[in-house]
Order: C-alpha cells, then sequence, then structure tokens
C-alpha cells in the first residue's frame, strides 16, 4: 500500500479524499492534526507525539450491512498494537480504546456506499503516544504516561500499519471487549440509566440486559462502571 507521510494536515481523514478518485488502497500519517476529527462532529485532539493514521480502501464487493466490520478490524489493529508494547488494552463500546480505563485511541470511520454496498473505506485512528493531552481532564491517556519507557512514534506508527494489514475476526474483537458481562451507564439522548452489557453483535449492535430485558442498541454511548 502506498504510504503518505506529512508533517501537519487539518486531518488525514480530510486530506485522504484526494485520492477517492484515483481507486488505490493508500495510507496517509501525520505527526500533528491542526483540525482532528472525532465521531459525532467532535474534534480530537491531535498534538505532536501521536499517530494520526488514514487508510482508504477500495472494494469490489461489500455488503453494507457488514460495515461494522471495518470498525472491528480497525479497533483490534489499535488493541494489537497496544498489546505490543506491553498494554493490557480494552475495547469500549464501539470505537474507543481504553487502558486502565482512560482513552488512548480512536477511530472515524468514513464510508462510501452506493447499492448496497460499501464502495471505499477511510479508517482514521488516533493513538496517543507522548503527545500532550492538556484540557482533557484525564478521560484521556497516552503511551508516556503508562509505560517506564514510552516508544518511538515511529515504531508505534510502523505496528500499528502492519496490524491493520493483518487479518482479524469478530472474535478478536470480542476478545478485547473486556466490559461484557459487566454493569454499564448508557445514555441514549436524554436518558440515562444502568444496565449489564451483555454481548456485541455483528452488526455493531450492543445487547443490554436492562430490568431483566435484553435490547440491541445501535447508538448510544456507554461508560463502563468501576470495578
Ligand atoms: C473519536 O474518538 O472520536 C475518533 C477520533 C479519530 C481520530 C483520527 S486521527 C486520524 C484521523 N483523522 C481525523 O481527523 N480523525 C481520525
Amino acid at each position: 500500500m502506498k504510504r503518505n507521510y506529512l508533517e501537519s494536515t487539518d486531518s488525514t481523514n480530510r486530506y485522504i479524499k484526494r485520492f477517492l478518485s484515483q481507486g488505490e488502497d493508500v495510507a496517509v500519517f501525520a505527526k500533528r492534526q491542526t483540525g482532528g476529527m472525532g465521531t459525532k462532529g467532535r474534534s480530537f485532539l491531535s498534538e505532536a507525539g501521536g499517530v494520526y493514521l488514514s487508510v482508504l480502501s477500495f472494494y469490489q464487493d461489500f455488503p453494507a450491512e457488514r460495515a461494522f466490520e471495518l470498525m472491528a478490524h480497525a479497533a483490534v489493529a489499535v488493541c494489537r498494537t497496544c498489546r505490543g508494547f506491553g498494554l493490557a488494552p480494552e475495547i469500549k463500546w464501539c470505537n474507543d480504546v481504553l487502558v486502565n480505563g482512560r482513552k488512548i485511541a480512536g477511530i472515524l470511520i468514513e464510508n462510501t456506499l452506493s447499492g448496497g454496498k460499501v464502495r471505499a473505506s477511510i479508517v482514521g485512528i488516533g493513538l496517543n503516544v507522548s503527545n500532550a493531552l492538556d484540557g482533557l481532564g484525564g478521560i484521556a491517556v497516552n503511551m508516556r504516561e503508562l509505560l517506564p519507557a514510552p516508544p518511538a512514534v515511529e515504531a508505534v506508527r510502523d505496528l500499528l500499519l502492519e496490524n491493520f494489514a493483518a487479518p482479524s475476526d469478530f472474535s478478536d474483537y470480542l476478545g478485547f471487549a473486556g466490559f461484557l458481562g459487566q454493569c454499564v451507564s448508557v445514555t441514549e439522548g436524554d436518558l440515562q440509566y444502568d444496565a449489564v452489557a451483555r454481548d456485541i453483535l455483528p452488526d455493531g449492535r450492543l445487547l443490554i440486559e436492562e430490568r431483566g430485558k435484553l435490547r440491541a442498541l445501535s447508538s448510544a454511548e456507554i461508560a463502563i462502571k468501576i470495578r
């Protein structure tokens, strides 16, 4: 896969869109982003010292119903990378990777769909290595804070792309979802309640048990309760 290494850009997800017309898979890394994009229209703090990667992939026959596999695959690649540096990562449904309950990475996926198929996907990953996280109030963490000797950002970057290129399956994703079976606090719009997280379905919905009833959630936020 072609690779582009940038010093700085507003957002690697935005930058990589210039390759959409070319039909060839490509990866873009930036040392920092000035307008990093998160999910739900949020911004993603992207100071130098983190890994900011977007991968553009094209597909011939990828049913849109299976789009969650792209998220699962990216999350597994991030977890394997963290584990490769001695950390114990966990997936927080559906697109965050945590270590010790704090967010070390986020994933933003933008798909191009037509005729019920995913034609192209942009998988954007931000992974905190030694980048400053000022102003996030301790909800985020980087490798420097967790490890006695933090790795070089280039080593993390290269392992992340290597893991991204390796196969994974849904059971690998579930294997990193350590919160399953635990009580979580669910926020669904204005509603907030406690439930037990039972499973993640292959289409990405979270199966929760609330007051004895099972329900599959497609969009909500969860906070993992202290164990
Ligand atoms: C989130 O946690 O809300 C998702 C964050 C995704 C951040 C990555 S960094 C590389 C790529 N470029 C972006 O602008 N966003 C993604």
